[in-house]
């Protein structure tokens, strides 16, 4: 019965839709985590009222804007993290997500990925999606990997994260 129950669960679909105000108290709960924090390039730590505010009012306000489109991760209505698109030159875009450390390991991730994959190749016409992984950031890489991407090489001290340079891999889907 249980294993019922969390087979259910897994198969529950998530939803990409645009940010509004009353997903502040949940970006606040979700992002004020460092298991979170630790893997995302510009996340305030503690991420404050004030943080999310300014976020999804820069959300919306972004919605009008072609180069970046960033969508809250729903599942039946209940709010679990985010991603998002930054579109370079009409053709390619990076991609960056995340998912409440509650709902883990439950295909959230990768069914989000799945979705913005079609976003951006289907709807957006892109060419070439691609993804900055930290290294040691496994899950990230995992999922990167089952939606068909494929690993370029790695970026010595690629990005500055807190202030100290991090080796980053580099993921993309090319079509
Ligand atoms: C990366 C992240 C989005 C994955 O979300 P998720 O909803 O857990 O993803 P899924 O459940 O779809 O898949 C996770 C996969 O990683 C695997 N995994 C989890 N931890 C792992 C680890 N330490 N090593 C290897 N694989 C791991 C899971 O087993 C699962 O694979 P499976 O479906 O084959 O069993 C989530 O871990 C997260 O938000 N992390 C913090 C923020 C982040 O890293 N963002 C991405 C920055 S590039």
């Amino acid at each position: 019965m249980i294993l019922l129950m969390i087979s259910a669960e897994r198969l529950q679909m998530v939803e990409l839709v645009n940010y509004r105000f009353d997903h502040r108290d949940s970006l606040v709960k979700l992002l004020n985590n460092p298991n979170v924090e630790k893997w995302l390039l510009s996340v305030p730590s503690p991420y404050t009222y004030k943080d999310a505010d300014y976020f999804i009012a820069n959300s919306i306000f972004d919605i009008n804007i072609p180069d970046v489109r960033r969508f809250a991760i729903e599942t039946g209505g209940i709010h679990i993290g985010g991603i998002g698109l930054r579109i370079k030159q009409n053709y390619y875009a990076e991609v960056g997500y995340w998912i409440g450390e509650e709902y883990w390991n439950c295909g959230y991730g990768s069914e989000a990925l799945k979705q913005i994959m079609e976003i951006a190749f289907e709807d957006l016409s892109l060419v070439r999606l691609s993804a900055i992984v930290f290294e040691g950031n496994y899950a990230s890489e995992k999922i990167l990997l089952k939606c068909g991407f494929e690993y370029e090489g790695t970026m010595e001290k690629g990005r500055v994260k807190n202030g100290v340079p991090v080796d980053c891999k580099v993921y993309a889907k090319v079509i």
